[in-house]
C-alpha cells in the first residue's frame, strides 16, 4: 500500500493499493462523523464495483444510498448534476454526510461538484476506478461540469476527505481506457521526469500500476501544495490540454480525453519544435513514446475548427492564452501567447 499525503487547504491522503474497495469503510471511518454516504457511480462501473464498496461502507456503519448516472463525457452536464443534487435532497442528506464518487473522471468531476455545492458543501471521497482518474482527476480538488459551449466551464475547488485508489479496478478497463490513462502519465513524465517518461511502456506492460499512480500523484501533490487554486505553476498540468480540450469539443466528445491530451501534447511539441523552442530530437522522442503507447499524435481537424473551442479555454485571459510548451522531455514552460497567434500554433502543430 502506498500513501501520498496532500497538504492542501484540507489535508488528505491518496491511498493506492490493490483490494482497497473492500477496506474503504475501515479507512474512512476514522476521518468522519458522517452517518450516511451517497454512492454516486456510472452505469458501467456500478454493476462491477458498487456492491463491494457499498458492503464495505455499511460494515463500518455508513448507511449507503446508491445513485447511478449515465456514463460518458456527454453526460457531464448541469442536468446530470441537478439529478444528483435532487437525489441528495430527496433522500434528506445533510452537509455532515458524504458523497462518494466511484468511477472515472466524469463521475468524479460531477459528483465532486454536487458535493461542493449541496447545502454549500458536504464531505467528498474520491474512489477512482480508471487509471486516468487515479493519476489526475481524483486528486487536487478540481470539480467540473461542461456546457454545450465548452468543457469544464462550471466548477469549483473542493478537496476530498480522502482518495482511495484500488488498482484492482484497472483489470476491467479495456485497452483503449488504459491507453487514455497512460496519456496522463506520459504528460507527467514529459513535464518532470525523463526516466519515468521513457520507462512508461515497460511499467505499463508489467502492470506496475501502484508505482505508476504513486509517481504521478506525488508530482501532482507538489504542484497542488504550491498552487492549489491554479493561478501559477499548477497550470503546467495543462500540458496537452489546450489543444486536447479543443479536439474533444470539436469531436463532440467522440475523442476520449486521454487520446485528445496525447494528440494535444504531440501538437504543442511539434509547434514548439517549429519555433526552435524544442530540439527536433526531443520532438521525435515524444512522438515515438506516444506511438509506443498506441496513442494518437495527429489530428484531422482544421485550425479554424479548433480555434472556436480555444476561445472558450479557461486558460485564456483576455486576449492571451497560456500554453504549456515542451523544451525537452522532462522540462516544460508556461508561455503566454496572444490569441491572434493561436491559429499559427495550431497549424504548426499539425492542424490543417
Ligand atoms: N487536471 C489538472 C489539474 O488538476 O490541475
Amino acid at each position: 500500500m502506498t500513501t501520498v499525503r496532500i497538504e492542501a487547504s484540507r489535508a488528505y491522503d491518496v491511498t493506492i493499493a490493490p483490494g482497497l474497495l473492500g477496506r474503504a469503510g475501515a479507512l474512512l471511518r476514522p476521518l468522519t462523523q458522517a452517518k450516511r454516504a451517497a454512492l454516486v457511480c456510472g452505469d458501467r462501473v456500478g454493476p462491477l464495483y458498487a456492491g463491494t464498496l457499498q458492503g464495505a461502507l455499511e460494515q463500518s456503519g455508513f448507511a449507503v444510498s446508491l445513485k447511478v448516472i449515465p456514463h460518458g463525457e456527454a453526460y457531464k452536464t448541469l442536468e446530470t448534476c441537478g439529478e444528483i443534487l435532487a437525489f441528495l435532497s430527496r433522500n434528506a442528506f445533510t452537509r455532515g454526510d458524504l458523497v462518494v464518487a466511484l468511477g472515472g473522471g466524469v463521475t468524479g468531476d460531477l459528483a465532486g461538484f454536487a458535493a461542493a455545492v449541496y447545502q454549500r458543501g458536504c464531505g467528498l471521497v474520491q474512489v477512482p476506478t480508471t487509471l486516468l482518474a487515479a493519476v489526475d482527476a481524483s486528486v487536487g480538488g478540481k470539480t467540473a461540469v461542461d456546457l454545450p459551449e465548452g468543457k469544464n466551464q462550471i466548477g469549483c475547488f473542493c478537496q476530498p476527505l480522502a482518495v482511495l485508489c484500488d488498482t484492482d479496478a484497472f483489470s476491467t478497463l479495456d485497452a483503449r481506457e488504459l491507453r487514455c490513462g497512460l496519456a496522463e502519465c506520459a504528460k507527467i513524465g514529459l513535464l518532470f521526469d525523463r526516466d519515468f517518461f521513457f520507462a512508461l511502456p515497460a511499467l505499463a506492460r508489467e502492470r506496475r500500476y501502484e508505482e505508476i499512480v504513486a509517481r504521478c500523484v506525488a508530482y501532482k501533490r507538489d504542484l497542488v501544495e504550491k498552487d492549489e487554486f491554479d493561478r501559477g505553476e499548477r497550470r503546467l498540468l495543462n500540458l496537452g490540454h489546450s489543444f486536447g480540450h479543443a479536439l474533444e469539443q470539436a469531436s463532440r466528445w467522440q475523442i476520449p480525453h486521454g487520446e485528445a491530451v496525447a494528440a494535444g501534447m504531440a501538437m504543442i511539441a511539434r509547434a514548439a519544435a517549429a519555433r526552435g523552442l524544442c530540439a527536433d530530437g526531443e520532438l521525435d522522442a515524444i512522438l515515438a513514446l506516444l506511438a509506443a503507447l498506441s496513442l494518437p499524435t495527429e489530428t484531422d481537424y482544421s485550425a479554424d475548427e479548433l480555434l472556436a473551442a480555444l476561445e472558450k479555454d479557461k486558460k485564456r485571459e483576455g486576449d492571451t492564452l497560456t500554453l504549456v510548451v515542451p523544451r525537452a522531455v522532462g522540462r516544460c514552460e508556461l508561455l503566454s501567447v496572444p490569441l491572434a497567434e493561436a491559429a499559427g500554433w495550431l497549424r504548426d502543430g499539425g492542424a490543417r
